[in-house]
Parts: C-alpha cells; sequence; structure tokens
C-alpha cells in the first residue's frame, strides 16, 4: 500500500462568517478524506489572523504570516474585514498582501447554477447554466501603486491611484483563459474566451491588453474570442448568460462581474473561488467570494456552499478530480432536494446545509 497523501493546507477563517463557513468546509473535506480509503488526508494549521488579531498586535498578520503559510501544500481561506477596522487596512493587511506575496496571478471564479435554488434568471434553470470568470489578480486596478499628498491644503487633498498593465501579467492571464476553455471543451462545454476591457475610455491599459488579447487568440485558432466593454458585459451577464463560457477580465472589472454573476446564480454565498500561482512555485488559495457578512455573522446561518465549493476546487487542485465531482455532485443533491439556506430563501442552517452535504457525498 502507498502512503497516503497528506495535503498541508494553511486555514486562515479570517472575520465574520468567514469562520462558520470554513468550518462547515473542513468538515466535509475531512469527510471526503476519510472515505478515500487512505488514499489522502488533510493536515491542517490553523492561524487566527484578521481583525480581532489587528485589535490585539496593531497589524492583520505577523510581518512573516507570508513566508509561514508559503510553507504549506495550500491556503484555506474564509473572508476578511470587520467594521472595526478600515477595509483597505483589512485587505491590504491580510488577502492582498497573500495573493501578491505568492504571486497568485489568476483568480478563477465559477458560476454555477444550482437545481432548487431560485434565481433571477428562470429561464436557464433548465440549461443549467455554468461559465467562470477569469480575473487577473496581481496587478491592474489593485497594484497599490499611487499616493495621497496635499493633505494641508483645506479641502484639497489629492490622490492618484494607478492602474497597471503589463504585456507579461496581462499575456499569462489571457493564456490560461484559453487553456481552460480547450479544458472545458473536452467536457463538452462551448469553447469561447470572452474578454472585458473598457479600452474606449482607458485608452493606455486596457488598448494594451486589448491588443495582447487579440494576439494569443490568433494562437488559439479552435476557440472562439470575443471583446466586449464592460458596462455593455454587465447587461449582458444579465441578459444573455448563456451566451458565456470563459471570461478573463482585470482585477476590478473581474471583482465586479463574479459578484454578478454568483447574485444571479441565486446568492453570494454560493460562489466559490481559487487564486492560483499557476506554475506551483508557491501555494495557492482557495476561498468563498463573499465578505464576512457582519449582518448575518455568528448566528450559524450563512450559507457554507462558497466555502463548500472552493473546497472542490482545493480537492481538483490536487489531482483529485473523482472526489471534486462527487463533492460538487452532493451540494446539487442537497440544493435539489430543498436544503437551502435562507440566503436562498430556505430555513436550513449552516450546520444542516453542511451535513446534507457530507450525507449526499
Ligand atoms: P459580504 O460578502 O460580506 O456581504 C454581502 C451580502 O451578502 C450581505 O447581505 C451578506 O449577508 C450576504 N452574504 C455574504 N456571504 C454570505 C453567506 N455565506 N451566506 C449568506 N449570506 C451571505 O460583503 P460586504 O458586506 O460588502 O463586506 C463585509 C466585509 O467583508 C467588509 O469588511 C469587506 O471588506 C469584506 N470583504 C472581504 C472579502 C474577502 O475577504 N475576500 C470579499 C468581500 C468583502
Ligand atoms: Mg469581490
Amino acid at each position: 500500500m502507498v502512503d497516503p497523501q497528506v495535503i498541508r493546507v494553511a486555514s486562515i477563517p479570517g472575520d465574520g462568517v468567514g469562520r462558520e463557513v470554513i468550518d462547515s468546509g473542513r468538515r466535509v473535506l475531512d469527510e471526503v478524506a476519510a472515505r478515500s480509503e487512505g488514499a489522502f488526508a488533510f493536515e491542517w494549521t490553523e492561524f487566527p489572523w484578521g481583525s480581532d488579531y489587528y485589535a490585539e498586535h496593531g497589524v492583520m498578520m505577523p510581518t512573516d504570516g507570508v513566508e509561514t503559510v508559503r510553507a504549506f501544500d495550500a491556503i484555506y481561506f474564509g473572508a476578511v474585514g470587520w467594521p472595526t477596522v478600515p477595509d483597505h487596512v483589512s485587505l491590504w493587511g491580510l488577502r492582498l498582501a497573500i495573493c501578491q506575496g505568492l504571486d497568485q496571478w489568476a483568480n478563477i471564479r465559477p458560476v454555477r447554477f444550482l437545481p432548487g435554488v431560485d434565481h433571477p434568471i428562470r429561464d436557464a434553470i433548465e440549461r443549467g447554466l455554468e461559465w467562470i470568470v477569469v480575473r487577473e489578480n496581481s496587478e491592474g486596478e489593485y497594484a497599490g501603486i499611487g499616493g495621497r499628498n496635499f493633505s494641508a491644503r483645506e479641502g484639497g487633498e489629492i490622490a492618484v491611484q494607478s492602474a497597471i498593465v503589463t504585456e507579461r501579467g496581462t499575456e499569462r492571464i489571457i493564456r490560461y483563459a484559453f487553456d481552460l476553455a480547450r479544458e472545458r471543451g473536452e467536457k463538452g462545454f462551448e469553447k469561447k474566451v470572452t474578454s472585458v476591457t473598457k479600452s474606449n475610455a482607458q485608452q493606455y491599459g486596457m488598448v494594451l491588453w486589448d491588443e495582447i488579447f487579440e494576439r494569443v487568440a490568433a494562437e488559439y485558432p479552435d476557440v472562439q474570442s470575443e471583446s466586449k466593454l464592460v458596462d455593455a458585459m454587465a447587461a449582458h451577464f444579465l441578459l444573455r448568460p448563456e451566451d458565456l463560457s470563459v471570461v478573463v477580465a482585470s482585477n476590478l472589472f473581474a471583482d465586479i462581474l463574479s459578484d454578478l454573476g454568483s447574485a444571479m446564480a441565486g446568492s453570494l454565498g454560493l460562489a466559490a473561488s481559487a487564486n492560483l500561482n499557476p506554475g506551483g512555485r508557491t501555494p495557492s488559495m482557495f476561498e468563498p467570494v463573499h465578505g464576512s457578512a457582519p449582518d448575518i455573522a455568528g448566528k450559524g446561518i450563512s450559507n457554507p456552499v462558497g466555502a463548500i465549493l472552493s473546497g472542490a476546487l482545493m480537492l481538483r487542485h490536487f489531482g483529485l478530480n473523482n472526489e471534486a465531482d462527487r463533492l460538487e455532485a452532493a451540494v446539487a443533491v442537497a440544493t435539489s432536494e430543498g436544503v437551502l439556506t435562507r440566503d436562498i430563501g430556505g430555513t436550513a442552517d449552516t450546520a444542516a446545509m453542511t451535513d446534507a452535504i457530507i450525507s449526499h457525498y
């Protein structure tokens, strides 16, 4: 018998409902491992970083935090942000620090319409929509380049926040999107990549992005490609979601569009995401798309599906495709049987939703 594959995961539940949903996700993943007949196991190390840690230490995580998690195979992340800490401090101090520090340059955000979940796009229920937003995760509008000055001028302070578009960063994410479209093509999805920019208004960075997109698209003649402006794309998401397969966009645009997509699928609480360093040089990080939801935190009613489906993405990342397929199917059976948390119109609490998913695995 071969030794079990031990997957060493740094778990960072963070704030608010992040703690509840990561707890659910870990329960599910441990159950998946327990039923693998010894093939693999998770070894979790939890880090209490977040807004409480900030209250005590004045920082979101220790200064060597990124180096600490670099030693793990993967990171399982909840959400960060709490009313006690300014959002730009909490986000830059933890989540963005990890994404940038570990060069997790691709953020993969699938949007799946689950059976039994009521959503605005009722026509799509039959078709079972499934598309993926590929988000440039290392630069663009979230490069953190800029500054503030002139605060001494009463009412005259200025701020500059620059978006950085590099040829290298843009090309690698676009190439990732085309490779993903090919891979999905083998599973029967339409082989198509839609690029989203605003190059009519942003004549430097977004035009460079468009040129790179065209160049890379020419290398993938078997994959359909199209370019859209972000405002039109927001409408397109809602009006013709069936046209979409892989959507690639800058850091900010993909952040916004993926929240829109998950809300269309029924709730932000359903959406999963993976922050990848595709070369595998550093550990990748798996997290639900939603934030810490202070409005419902602590009541045990948060939806764990986004965190659990992020766990499925983590299984896939380690080549455990059968387990990931089974887990995704178990989620769909649970929702189709009407086990739904409140955000998707049901009455189940976090634990009941988690138990139902485990029982269908
Ligand atoms: P949010 O995602 O926390 O909440 C938005 C809405 O969705 C709320 O009504 C909330 O109740 C609902 N919701 C979110 N997750 C849910 C779940 N699992 N189950 C049921 N309902 C859920 O976004 P918001 O309110 O803008 O931000 C709250 C805090 O989270 C802020 O501090 C923000 O900076 C932070 N945040 C952190 C993110 C991260 O760590 N990746 C992402 C987005 C926000
Ligand atoms: Mg977001």
